[in-house]
C-alpha cells in the first residue's frame, strides 16, 4: 500500500498495530471468553484511552487511589489486542478491566449478551485527528506525516490504526442495543470531570465515598496525570514502538478546539463537507469549541 508502513497490519478490514498478532489473540477475539463483571473501556484512537484507564483504575484500585501501590494504569486497565504477552488474561482477578480500539463487529461473542460492561469514549473527530497527527509525529508507530494536510487524506481514508473515524463511532454506536453501553464524551468529561467520574460510578455499580470520588477527580486531572510517572504514558513500553521521533508528550493539551490552531479554512470546509455527509442523521451530538 502507499503508506508502507511497517507497523500498521490490517485484519478483517480493521488496521491493528502488529503487535496485536503476537499472541494470536487477535485472530481469535471472537472466542475470548467474558467474564459478567468484565469491563472495557472502548475508544478510536486518540479520544481520550489513556485518560479513562486512569479515570477507571482510580474507581477500581484504592491503592491507586491512595498511591500506596506503584503500578501505571494502563497495566491495571490493559489493552485487549495488545497485552495478551505479559498478561494471562484467564487468571486476572474480577472485576478484569480492559481497553480495546477495536470496532464493534470485532467483539468477543461474549460481550453481546449484554452482562459485561462498555464504555464508549468518543470526541469530536477534528481535535481527534489533530491530537492525532501529533501523535505520530512523536512515536513512530506509523510513518510521520509532514502535514496537516498529508495526515487529513491519511485520516478521512482510515490508513490509521483505528481505520477510520467515521464507521467506528457510527458502528458502535449503531449497534449499542447489542451492548451493555455507556457512551461518554471526552469534552463533556473535560468540562465537568466530576460528574463523569459520577455518571460512570453509577454505570458500573460503584459506589465511592465522596473522598473517593474527590481522589479520582484530583488524580484524572490532565495537569495531574501529566506530571504523574505512571499514568503519562512516558515510560510505558510500547512493543515495537522504538524511540520517539521527535519532542512531544502523550500528554499534549488535552483541550476542546485545538483543530482551529491547526487546520486550514479550506482545509475546515472540506472536512465539514465529508462529515456532514458520513454523519447524515447522526443522533450524537459533538462539541468542537469550548463556548
Ligand atoms: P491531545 O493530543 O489533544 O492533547 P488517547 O489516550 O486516546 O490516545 O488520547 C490522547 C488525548 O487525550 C491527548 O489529546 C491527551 O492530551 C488527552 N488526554 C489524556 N489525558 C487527559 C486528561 N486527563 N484530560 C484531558 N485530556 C487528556
Amino acid at each position: 500500500e502507499d503508506h508502507n508502513n511497517i507497523y500498521l497490519l490490517k485484519f478483517k478490514g480493521f488496521y491493528f498495530h502488529c503487535a496485536a498478532f503476537d499472541t494470536g489473540l487477535s485472530e481469535n477475539l471472537d472466542d475470548f471468553e467474558i467474564r459478567d463483571d468484565d469491563v472495557f473501556v472502548v475508544t478510536y484512537p486518540k479520544s481520550g484511552t489513556i485518560w479513562a484507564q486512569q479515570i477507571l483504575s482510580l474507581i477500581y484500585f484504592e491503592e491507586h487511589r491512595k498511591r500506596t501501590e506503584n503500578l501505571e494504569a494502563a497495566h491495571r486497565v490493559p489493552f485487549l489486542e495488545y497485552s495478551s504477552r505479559d498478561i494471562d488474561f484467564g487468571k486476572r482477578p474480577s472485576p478484569r478491566l480492559f481497553t480495546t480500539h477495536i470496532p464493534y463487529y470485532l467483539v468477543p461473542r461474549g460481550l453481546k449478551d449484554k452482562k459485561a460492561k462498555i464504555i464508549y469514549i468518543y470526541r469530536n473527530p477534528k481535535d481527534v485527528m489533530c491530537s492525532y497527527f501529533h501523535y505520530i509525529n512523536t512515536y513512530p508507530v506509523f510513518k510521520a506525516a509532514d502535514t496537516i494536510e498529508a495526515f487529513m487524506k491519511q485520516f478521512l481514508e482510515g490508513k490509521v490504526l483505528g481505520s477510520v473515524w467515521f464507521d467506528h463511532v457510527r458502528g458502535w454506536y449503531e449497534h449499542r442495543n447489542y451492548f451493555n453501553i455507556q457512551f461518554m464524551m471526552y469534552e463533556e468529561m473535560k468540562k465537568d470531570l466530576r460528574s463523569s467520574v459520577l455518571k460512570l460510578c453509577k454505570f458500573l455499580g460503584e459506589d465511592l465515598s465522596e473522598e473517593a470520588v474527590n481522589a479520582v477527580v484530583r488524580q484524572a486531572s490532565f495537569e495531574n496525570m501529566k506530571d504523574d510517572p505512571l499514568a503519562n504514558f512516558e515510560n510505558t513500553l510500547y512493543r515495537g514502538f522504538g524511540p520517539k521521533l521527535q519532542e512531544g508528550h502523550f500528554l499534549r493539551k488535552g483541550t476542546i478546539g485545538d483543530w482551529k490552531n491547526h487546520m486550514t479554512v479550506q482545509q475546515n470546509e472540506r472536512f465539514d463537507k465529508i462529515f456532514q455527509k458520513q454523519m447524515k442523521d447522526f443522533p450524537l451530538q459533538f462539541i468542537w469549541d469550548v463556548n
